[in-house]
């Protein structure tokens, strides 16, 4: 099997994402808002924008961080997809000066990580910027 990279997901899927995964549970964007508390927020593996856009519209500061150009770069044409703040690299290392009130990672995308050191560290890194 060819290696799996952090981009290799985006690569393959980002052309059709939005279209496959049309839809979001506004539940969940309503309990992510409570989290949040009205603060600063941070999405693990922020692809195209798809829940943290809403969380956004709500009133959430919303920070990003993606390993994915393909993915991000769907984002970036989105109404306002360009005042989220997107780091690039992988989020097993959160390499961000900020502090969040809330850091979250949904849809399966935790299982990216495909090594327990990375989740570990993954969990490490949330709590220090927290
Ligand atoms: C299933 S998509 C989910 C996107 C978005 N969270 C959503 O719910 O629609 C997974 C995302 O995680 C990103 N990703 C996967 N592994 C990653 C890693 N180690 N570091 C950063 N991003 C990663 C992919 O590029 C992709 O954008």
């Amino acid at each position: 099997m060819e290696k799996f990279e952090i981009t290799t997901y985006g690569e393959r899927i980002a052309e059709v994402y939005d279209e496959f995964y049309k839809e979001v549970d506004q539940n969940s964007i309503d309990l992510l808002y409570k989290f949040a508390e009205g603060g600063r927020a941070l999405e693990l593996g922020i692809g195209t924008g798809r829940v943290a856009l809403p969380l956004q519209k709500k009133g959430v500061e919303l920070y990003g961080i993606d390993g994915s150009e393909a993915m991000v770069s769907k984002l970036k044409t989105k109404p306002r997809g360009r005042d989220i703040e997107i780091t690039m690299g992988s989020f097993a290392q959160i390499e961000m000066d900020e502090q969040f009130d809330l850091i979250y990672v949904v849809f399966n995308t935790f299982y990216a990580l495909l090594t327990q050191e990375e989740q570990v560290r993954c969990f490490q890194s949330a709590a220090d910027h927290i």
